[in-house]
This record gives structure tokens, sequence and C-alpha cells, in this order.
């Protein structure tokens, strides 16, 4: 049977080096001072019913059921409230005991539904289990009594339910609400019997504060909160332990599985990012995996005009082979490329861009990393020799100070945020810079000391100016910069800094940050003990998205906040293998660990493996890609899980460059916006349906196991290798473990990096190899990576993306919790019960000047294009800035933003658009037509 709470040790683990021992029912058994009994008597494999406490939560001691008997103490003190003590003898069975125990649990049955069978976990329900633990068998009450089994159910949220009658008020949800996910949505309310569980002011689930995260129904011993799931499709037989497929945070689930249909996705204990913690999107926006949308069938067509034509899966690799052949024996070897996908697996992507140099036989490979967080890997890896976040996650607990730049981990990163919440509400202090009021600026018992409301475009003139709070003030940490750093290159950049340009007065005249708050939040982040940064895509996305990623590492570097737990530069990556495609070589001129084609040694081990004369040439990048298909140079492109028409900027431009291929092949899950300019689509398999293995954030390789089989008949890597085969590079595996094998063998930082290693350990941080077998938590202990820290000089330039009386506000774009990048999956569940289009957050000094009204149409223009939006009159976005997300097609967001990029990578300026935003009397042309790609699977399938 499975169970919501496989080893429940009753009370969390204490870390005190102090050990204390003690004796229960007569077995000896030693323990970190500050553990419950019951905790302790459960590691002692001596079982004491409760039913209030759990492990993941601070005991509460309200059900009575967990009573013991201390040698020399009167009475029976509830065992989780308990703590050990040296030399304690507790016995936990007597007759005494058991009386007790099963008085208890006789006033709990005789107010809980008697059928057992209707519990959704067919008897898995922890109430009854207790009951035949505690031998409850003939009750003495009835039913007739003053109850709760007539109390209203509440249904209203899209995934599980709650059922008053079934509730033990034991407040383990409210606790795990407040504790786990540090939301506070839900409280008891009423004393005595008339106690009873409130989501908010006395509101359905569906309209209270929740964020759906699930954390209660996960804690609830009973039924009282229950997966719908559940409910509909019954208990599962199986569970397969794999790897959330959205979010960088990289969760891990234990997916129940009954035949081959998921009945739950319960977050696993165990799993280190996550610690058996999820969001609403990896424990119940799974539905997408078997929506009807799913593409099963390979397709092709001559022409992007003509209808589609089901064939065979080797009619399609052997067409798609034989057009990608023609095209460069017409063009030349480098008019064909392919795009990697972040949402696959390590192994996929590797063998895609081994695809690309070994059969198409050029380096024309990139991936959507491109248009996230190529300035993270370029900014780290030039400053501090690798380009991955420093820490692991659980560092942030060790954090004295946070400073979240440029993301909002509540909606981006949510399990990650939760724990970071945890270390604010210990006291830890928090610096927000975002044009936006994110919720992290004021939440539940977290309030950041500082929110700092930049303009968008302006963060290298904040960092910089932090910087100069630290030198000027003599705050820097330069015994560490002697013994780590390069102390010339400080010396220039010292230089720099500390010209007025770089001051707070100037920062503040360009950022619209007051100087004076710049200087308190520089000094709290310089004297406030450990200080770390996280940072996301509103550092990323701009024209000096990688300026900025080294300004962040010199500020730490100078501040001495590298190289130990609780500091450290920290990029929380968007989507679930970012990190991953970016470690297996996907970019355009680097092999796998992030070596460049340059280096002889390196290419000359992958011609020795691959057995083919690899190009020592960088190839085109995807915006270069793009220009080469529009001046006719670039004529086919295999494009893998990413729909490059919807997600990259300026649309008008991508979908010409697209419209002038001779052939396109998109192989994804669904009909996307790119597969519109396709020749040949290949039906792809979800996380659910394939093995392999995803990197998140802190670059954790997880394992992702297959729940079910291939829906299409073949997982991605399986395709990718019949077309390389196609193309006259065979390419052979008998399963993903062996591709694993293969890049163990070619990669220093993953040598020691096995399936069996992964099996046996979980998970493994990179390097892992001979020097650190079980991986690196932290990087950069004692040494950088690079040998010494390398300052770099960061002058502020400010973005070509200027306001003027034509476009006179700055649109900036971001995530909603609910919904997932371009919403191909998020979209397909019910999540958009949350979230069901796009809108346009606008100021209400920027509303009121133009006559918007909150909830009317809006048309936003911009120089590359124009959309309609609802507006949301708000002032969580500053006068002067509009905001919007980007996660349905029917908005177009990206028709909007412009080919403006990152001088070192060409990474997107996504985040700062000058636009004009005006009423419209009706939704724009594109939302009239229907839902894009989506309207036109349907057409396609036939549905
Ligand atoms: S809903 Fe469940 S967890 Fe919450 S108080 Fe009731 S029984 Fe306990
Ligand atoms: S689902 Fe999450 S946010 Fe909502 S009440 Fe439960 S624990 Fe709180
Ligand atoms: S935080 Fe990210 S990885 Fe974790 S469950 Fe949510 S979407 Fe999945
Ligand atoms: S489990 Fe200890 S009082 Fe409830």
């Amino acid at each position: 049977m499975l169970s919501k709470t496989d080893h429940d040790y009753g009370t969390p683990a204490r870390t005190s080096v102090k050990l204390v021992t003690l004796e229960v029912d007569g077995r000896e058994v030693t323990v970190p001072e500050g553990t419950s009994v019951l905790r302790a008597a459960a590691l002692a494999d001596v079982a004491i019913p409760k039913l209030c406490a759990t492990d993941s939560l601070e005991p509460f001691g309200s059900c009575r059921l967990c009573l013991v008997q201390v040698e020399g103490r009167n009475g029976y003190p509830a065992s989780c409230t308990t703590p050990v003590e040296s030399g304690m003898k507790v016995r936990t069975k007597s007759e005494m005991l058991e009386r007790l125990r099963r008085g208890v649990m006789e006033l709990y049955m005789s107010d809980h539904p008697p059928d057992r069978a209707a519990c959704a976990g067919n008897g898995n329900c922890e109430l009854h289990a207790m009951a035949d633990a505690v031998g409850l068998g003939e009750m003495r009450y009835g039913f007739e009594g003053k109850n709760h089994l007539a109390a209203m159910r509440d249904a209203s949220n899209p995934y599980f339910a709650f059922d008053p009658a079934r509730c033990i008020v034991c407040s383990r949800c409210v606790r795990a609400c407040e504790e786990v996910q540090g939301t506070f949505a839900l409280t008891i309310d009423g004393r005595g019997f008339d106690s009873v569980v409130s989501p908010s002011q006395h509101q359905p689930f569906f309209e209270s504060e929740c964020v759906s995260c699930g954390a209660c129904v996960q804690a609830c011993p009973t039924d009282a909160l229950v997966e719908k799931s559940m409910l509909d499709k019954g208990a599962a037989e199986r569970s397969v332990t794999t790897t959330c497929g959205y979010c960088g945070v990289g969760c891990s689930f234990k997916a129940e599985v009954k035949g081959d249909e998921v009945v739950r996705m319960l977050p696993n204990k165990d799993g280190m990012p996550n610690h058996g913690h999820s969001c609403v999107k990896g424990r119940f926006a799974w539905g997408y995996a078997t929506h009807a949308d799913r593409m099963l069938a390979p397709m092709v067509r001559e022409n992007i005009g003509d209808a589609w034509r089901e064939v065979s899966w080797d009619e399609a690799v052997s067409y798609a082979a034989k057009r990608l052949k023609e095209i460069q024996s017409k063009y030349g070897p480098g008019s064909i490329g392919g795009i990697t996908s972040s949402r696959c697996t390590n192994e996929e992507t590797y063998l895609v861009q081994k695809m690309v140099r070994a059969a198409f036989g050029n380096n024309n490979v990139d991936t959507c990393a491109r248009v996230c967080h190529s300035p993270t890997g370029y900014g780290l890896k030039t400053t501090l020799g690798t380009s991955a976040g420093t820490q692991d996650f659980d560092s942030v607990l060790q954090a004295d100070v946070v400073l979240v730049i440029g993301c909002n981990p509540t909606d981006g990163h949510p399990v990650f945020a939760s724990l970071m919440k945890r270390r604010l509400r210990q006291g830890a202090k928090l610096i927000v810079a975002d044009p936006r009021t994110i919720d992290l600026v004021r939440t539940p018992h977290v309030e950041a000391v500082y929110h700092l409301p930049l303009l968008p475009g302006t963060n290298v003139a904040l960092v910089n100016a932090f910087a100069h709070v630290v030198l000027s003030e003599g705050l820097a940490n330069e015994g560490f910069v002697r013994e780590r750093c390069e102390w010339p290159a400080y010396e220039l950049w010292k230089k720099f800094i500390l010209e007025e340009r770089n001051s707070p007065d100037a920062a503040a005249k360009v950022t619209g940050v007051p100087a004076e708050k710049i200087r308190d939040a520089a000094r709290l982040y310089a004297t406030g003990g450990n200080a770390v940064i996280y940072y996301g895509l509103g550092v990323t996305e701009h024209s000096q998205g990688s300026t900025m990623v080294l300004g962040m590492a010199n500020l730490a570097m100078a501040t001495g906040n590298l190289g130990r737990a609780g500091v450290g530069v920290n990029p929380l990556r968007g989507q679930n293998n970012v990190q991953g495609s970016c470690d297996m070589g996907s970019f355009p001129h680097e092999l796998t660990g992030y070596r460049h084609l340059s280096d002889v040694a390196t290419l000359g081990s992958f011609e020795a493996a691959w057995g083919v004369k690899l190009d020592p040439e960088p190839g085109l990048r995807i915006p270069n890609m793009f220009d080469a298909a529009l001046d006719g140079s670039f004529r086919g492109l295999y494009v893998q899980g990413e729909d490059i028409a919807q997600s990259d900027p300026n649309t008008h431009h991508v979908t010409a460059a697209l419209g002038a291929m001779e052939c396109v092949i998109v192989h994804d899950i669904f009909f996307n916006e790119t597969a519109k300019f396709a020749h040949v689509f290949l039906p792809g398999s979800s996380f659910l349906e394939k093995d392999g293995t995803f990197t998140n954030s802190e670059r954790r390789i997880s394992r992702v196991r297959k729940v079910m089989p291939p829906l299409a008949g073949k997982a991605d890597w399986e395709v990718t290798c019949e077309l390389s085969t196609a193309l006259g590079y065979p390419m052979h595996y008998a399963h993903p473990s062996e591709i694993m094998d293969e890049i163990a063998r070619l990669t220093p930082t993953f040598a020691g990096v096995s399936y069996e290693k992964l099996d046996r350990l979980g998970s493994v941080q990179w390097p892992c190899n001979d020097k650190a077998p079980a991986g690196t938590p932290v990087m950069h202990v004692g040494q950088f990576v690079r040998g010494k820290g390398h300052f770099v000089v960061t002058e502020y330039v400010p973005t070509d993306e200027k306001v003027g009386p034509r476009f006179p506000l700055i649109l900036t774009t971001g995530r909603i919790l609910s919904q997932y990048n371009v919403g191909t999956q998020t979209r397909r569940t019910a999540n958009v019960a949350w979230h069901h289009e796009d809108v346009l957050e606008i100021h209400p000094h920027d509303a009121e000047e133009r006559g918007v009204r909150d909830g009317a149409w809006v048309k936003i223009s911009s120089r590359a294009g124009e959309t309609t939006l609802r507006a949301q009159v708000t002032e969580r976005v500053p006068p002067g800035v509009v905001y919007t997300t980007f996660h349905h097609q029917s908005s177009g967001t990206n028709i909007v933003t412009t080919e403006n990029s990152d001088w070192a990578t060409n990474c997107p300026e996504y985040k700062v658009t000058a636009v004009q935003v005006m009423p419209a009397a009706e939704p724009g042309a594109r939302r009239a037509a229907g839902q894009g790609a989506d309207a036109h699977a349907h057409a396609v399938a036939g549905r």
C-alpha cells in the first residue's frame, strides 16, 4: 500500500552535535539533543501511535494519542512534545496507555464517517490505521450525539476537496501551510467542538489566499483534505520516483500509478531540492501529458501551405533526412542546424548536439537558454570559472542577508521561495531589487528591509553603486580578495567603481531609487553576515545581461561572499533543464562541460570517441540562424521541444525566417506555433514517458524515470538516434544510461556520474568526479574554479530602447505561479482557472492619463509590433512601467518585444521594451482569429 507518510518519524530531525542516549522499551538509542521521544522511539523501531504529529512539521501536542510513561515521572506526557534526556527510560506500552489511547481514538471515530471503504486511500487513512493500532474494535458511542458529519464539503479548488466531516482538527494542514509553504492561508476557527479549518476569512479554498501547493493535503492524516484525482481514480498500485518537468527547482516526486495512469504526484520526502514540498504545477498540473491535443503520429508535407500527411515513423525520419541532405548538397554543409530543448533530458540534449556536430557536420546548434540564461554562463565563467550557480538550495538556511534581483521566486520558483521564506521568518534580512512590488516584498511574516524599485534596464548602475558604497566606506573584504582573487584586476575595478559616475547619487538619477536607500541596502549586504544573491531573467534578459552577472560576481568577491554555505551568486533557472542543456554542449562554441571548440585536446577527445572529424569553428546562434535564413544561406532547422515562434522576441522576424526555410522539423508533444512553419512534425514524449536525467538550478542531476510508455511509441532520444542514423551517422544506445556513460567519459565535471550512483544517492551535484565522488553542493570552496577570481570593469551603458513621446512607457515581462513559460503545458490543465489570459499591469496614474479602465482592452504598441490585452490597474508596477506575462499565445506578447539583445551572448532584451498603451474597443485580430496553434492543432488532428 502506498502512503502519504512513508517512513514518518513523527517530528523533524534535529541537528545538534550533542548526542543523547536513552532507552525506549528497553532499546538503547542515541539521538541529537532536542529530538523528541516520539522520533527517538521511531528511530529505535518502536512505533508510538500518533495523529497530530508528522516529521515535516514542528510538534503541536493536541491529539494526546502519543502518550508514554517515563520512569521517575508522574503522568503520561505526549512523546511528540517531550524532548529526550540523557538516561531517560521510556515505556510506550502498558495497559493504562492502551486504555487512554483507545479512549482518544473512540472520541475521534465517533465523529468520523464510519465507512472506511469510502476513504480515497482505500483504508490508507492514518486515522483508521491508528484505530487499528490501538485495537479499537467496538465503539461505546454511537453517531447520534452532536457531530460534524453533515458539514458542507468544499470542492472549489480544481485539484483537491475539503470535507469537514472527516476533519479531526489536528491542525497539521494549518501548520503545513505556515511552516512548509509559508502562505498562512489556513486557521483553526472557533473553539472546542466548534473548531473548524478555515481558509482565509471563511472563504472557499479557491477564493482564499491558498496557492494550491497541496502541502496541507499531504499533511492531512485523514481524507478531510484529499486529491480529487484519488477520489476519481482510486488508490495507486505502484510508485515511480522521478523529477518534475516544469521549473529549474527540479523537485523530486513519487508518481503514483494505476495501470499506466498517474493518479497522484506525491512530493518525495527524500528529494534534495524540495524535501517533500511542491507547487501547484508539479503536484497537480500533470494532466497535459495525456491531453487530447497530444500529437501522436508523425506527419510530413512538401510545402507549409499543403495539408499534413500522417506517415509511419520510418517514413517521417527518412523524409526528414532526405530533405536535410538535399539542402546541404544545394547550399552547403552550414545551411542547416538544430535547437536543443531545456525541457528534454540531458541525454536527449546531448544527442541532438552530437547529431548536429557529427551528422550535420557543423556547429549550428543552440538552445533556448540563449533567450534566458546565456549571460549567466558568460558572466560566471569569466569571473569565477564555471557557468553555474554557486550553492545548493539548502545553503539559504545559513544566509543572513538575501538579495533578490530580477526574479520573482514565489511565482517562478515556488518551492525554493518557501525555503527562502522559512529562513527570512527566522530573521534573515531581505533586499529586493525589482521594478515591481513582487509578493516577497511583503508577504505574511516576511517583509523586505529594502525594496529598490529600479527602472527596467538600470541593473548595472545599481550594482555598481552597491560596489561604490562597499569600496568607498571601507567595507570590502580585501583579505579575501588578496588571497582568492587577481589583485591587479581588483585594483583596476576598484579605481573604476570609485569614480563619481558609479556613486549612489549618480545611480539614483538613472535607477529612480533614492541614493540613501541604495547606500543603506549596500551596507546591509556588505556587513549583515552571510550575504547571498539570487537572480533571474530580470538580470539576464537585458542588453547588459552579461555585464550585470559580472557585476554581481564582482560584488560578491569584493565582500568575500563566495565559497561557503549561506553566500554566493545564484541564478534561478526557468525551465527544468536549462542548466543541463547548457552543460550538455548545446551552445555553438562549446562542447560538454563548457569547453570551447578551440581547445584542441577536448575537440580531439570527441573526435576519437565519435569517430568523426569535427568542425573547429563555432556555428550559428539562434538569432544568427534567423538572419541567415532571411539572407538565404540557412535553409533547414530541427527544433526539439521549443516553440521559437512564440517564445523568441520579435515574432514577425522569427516567423519570416521560419517561412523562408525549406525544411523545418518540429519535434514536440503539441502542435505549436513553430509547427505552422514545419515540413516534418515528429511527436515528442513527455517527462513521464522516458528515462533520463534533468539538472536543476543548483547543478543537481536527478533521474527522470519512465512512468508510462511513450504515447507516440518513441522517446525523443530514440528519434534522434534514428534521424542521425538516416543522415549517415549511426547512433545506437540500448538505454539512456549508456548515453550518460558516454557523457561521463567525455566530461571531467560529470566523470563520476552514472545511473547506478544516481539510484544509490538519489541525486548528485556536479562537479562529480574523483575529487568529489558524491558531488559538490557548494562551489569555489578554498579556490575558484578558474584559480583566482577575476574582477571585470562593468561600465553602465543605457539600453538603446529609449522611451520617448511615441513610446513613453517601459514594458517588462515575467511569470505567474499557475502558468509556465508559453503555457503549452499549463494551459492544458485546470491551472487556467487561476490565469486564463495574460493581462497588462498598469499604474493608476498612467491608466488615468490614458483613460484606461481596470479590466478594459488596451492596445500595446512598440516599434516591433502591437497586440491587445486586458488592463489591470495596480500599484504593483511603478508609474512609467507596464508589465505582462507571456503564457497565452493569444496575447502574442513577443510581437511587441524587440530584437535588442545582450552584447555578449545575444540573449534578447525581453525586459525592456518602449511601448505606448491606449484603450482599445475590442480584442485584436489575433484573439478574434482563435487561439493560434491550439486551434490549428485541433484542425490538423481532426478534432
Ligand atoms: S483538514 Fe486534515 S490536517 Fe487539517 S485539521 Fe482537519 S484532519 Fe487535520
Ligand atoms: S494548498 Fe498550500 S497554500 Fe493552499 S491552504 Fe494548503 S498548504 Fe496552504
Ligand atoms: S517548484 Fe518547480 S520543480 Fe518544484 S513542483 Fe513547482 S514547478 Fe515543479
Ligand atoms: S501525536 Fe503527539 S499529541 Fe498528537
